[in-house]
C-alpha cells in the first residue's frame, strides 16, 4: 500500500502520510521483504506509536492471527498466538475457556505482537508473568529464533525488543503459559474490592469497567493509553520528595527504589483538562494526552516539553515518553 493516511495506523491520528505500508500474514511472505535498501519500521495496531511527521521508511504489519492451544497437563495450557490477534480479543477467548493468567490485561489495545515490546502490563500482572517465549524473525537471516522469557530481558514497559533487537527484525509469535486453576491478582486499587473467589470472568470484567470509567477510548477520543512512563527513584529522594510534598504516593520497588505515578504528579501541577489546541491531558486521568481531532506534533511537542520542564522544575523528576515517536525517517525522538 502507498502513501496512506498516517491516522489509518495510529490511534493518536496525527494527520500526517505514510510512503508504504507492508502487510504480510505468513513467514514467507516476511522472507520476501527486501531489507537490503532499508531497514523497515514494524508497527501492530499503531496504540503505542505516533508519527510526527510523514514517514519515508516502508513499515511493517504482520497480520497473521492464528492461534493453538497445546495442553501439557490437565490444567497447563501452552498458547501459542500469531503476532497479528488483536490482544483484547485474545484476552476475551482465554477468559471464555475458564484460562487464567492475562484477564488483568483486558482492554489494553494493540496486538500480540506489540505486548512483548513493551512488557504490557496493568492491574498487577505484566505479559512477562506468563510469556513462555517469543518468536522473532531477523531481517538479516531471515531466521526465525525462539526467545525465552529471561532472552526478553523483560522490565517495567520494557525488553530486549528495545534495545539489542531494536530494528533487527519483527515479532511473529507469542507464546503463553495459561492455566485452569484459579490465581487472581486482587491486589490493585480497582480490583481489590473483589472477593477471592472471584471467577476469572469477574475480574476481566472488572478491569474492563474500571478502564472504560477512567481511560478514553481511542475510537472516540484519539489517544495512546499512558503517555509517560511511571518514573522510578531512589528512596532517598523519594524520602525528600515526601518531605515537601506529604502526599506523594510512592509504590517501592525495592530497598533503594521507589516508583511514584506520573499521573500525581502531572495533576499536582494542574494539567488535568488542560489544552494546548486540539491536544491535551484527559480531563480524568492526566496522563493519557489525548487529540480532539485537528492536533499538530507541534502542538503535541509543546505540550509534551511543558509537563517535563514543570514536573523537572518541582519534582527534580525526569519524566521519559512510554509511547514511541518518530520522526520522518522512523528515527524515534525523545
Ligand atoms: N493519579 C492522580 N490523578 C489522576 C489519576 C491518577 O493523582 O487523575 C495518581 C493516583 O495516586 C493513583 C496513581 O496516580 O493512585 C496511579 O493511577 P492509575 O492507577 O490510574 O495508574 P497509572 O500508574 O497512571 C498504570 C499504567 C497503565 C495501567 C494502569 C493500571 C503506566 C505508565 N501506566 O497507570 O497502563 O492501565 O497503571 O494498572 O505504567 C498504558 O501503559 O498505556 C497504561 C494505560
Amino acid at each position: 500500500l502507498h502513501d496512506q493516511p498516517a491516522e489509518l495506523y495510529s490511534t493518536f491520528r496525527l494527520k500526517t502520510r505514510l510512503a508504504t505500508v507492508i502487510e504480510v500474514s505468513c513467514l514467507a511472505d516476511l522472507e520476501q521483504i527486501d531489507t537490503a535498501s532499508s531497514t523497515p519500521l514494524v508497527l501492530g495496531e499503531g496504540s503505542n506509536t505516533i508519527f510526527l511527521e510523514a514517514q519515508t521508511r516502508p513499515i511493517v504489519r504482520y497480520t497473521g492471527a492464528n492461534t493453538t492451544e497445546n495442553w501439557l497437563d490437565d490444567n497447563s495450557c501452552l498458547l501459542h498466538v500469531e503476532a497479528g490477534h488483536n490482544w483484547h480479543q485474545l484476552v476475551t477467548l482465554a477468559v471464555q475457556q475458564q484460562l487464567w493468567g492475562i484477564e488483568n490485561l483486558a482492554l489494553i489495545p494493540g496486538s500480540v505482537g506489540a505486548a512483548p515490546v513493551q512488557n504490557i502490563g496493568a492491574y498487577g500482572v505484566e505479559l512477562a508473568d506468563v510469556c513462555a517465549y517469543v518468536e522473532y524473525f531477523h531481517w538479516q537471516t531471515k531466521r526465525l529464533q525462539r526467545l525465552t522469557t529471561s532472552e526478553c530481558n523483560f522490565g517495567y514497559r520494557d525488553s530486549v525488543f528495545k534495545h539489542q533487537l531494536a530494528g533487527k527484525g519483527i515479532i511473529v509469535a507469542v507464546g503463553l503459559n495459561l492455566t485452569t486453576i484459579a490465581r487472581p491478582v486482587l491486589s490493585y486499587q480497582g480490583l481489590d474490592k473483589l472477593p477471592a473467589t472471584s471467577a476469572v470472568s469477574d475480574i476481566y470484567q472488572q478491569v474492563i469497567a474500571t478502564r472504560s470509567n477512567k481511560l478514553p477510548d481511542y475510537r472516540q477520543l484519539a489517544n495512546c493509553g499512558s503517555f509517560f512512563k511511571n518514573p522510578v527513584i531512589s528512596s532517598a529522594e523519594y524520602q525528600r520528595l515526601h518531605q515537601l510534598y506529604p502526599t506523594i504516593p510512592g509504590f517501592k520497588q525495592n530497598s533503594n527504589q521507589v516508583k511514584v505515578p506520573a499521573a500525581w504528579l502531572i495533576d499536582q501541577q494542574g494539567f488535568k483538562g488542560y489544552r494546548n489546541n486540539d491536544i491535551g491531558c484527559y480531563e480524568k486521568q492526566p496522563l493519557v494526552l489525548v487529540n480532539y481531532g485537528n492536533g499538530s506534533a507541534s502542538d503535541l511537542l509543546t505540550l509534551i516539553s511543558q509537563i517535563q520542564s514543570k514536573v523537572k522544575q518541582i519534582y527534580r523528576i525526569t519524566l521519559e515518553p512510554e509511547v514511541r515517536l518518530l520522526n520522518s525517517d522512523g528515527q524515534q525522538y525523545v
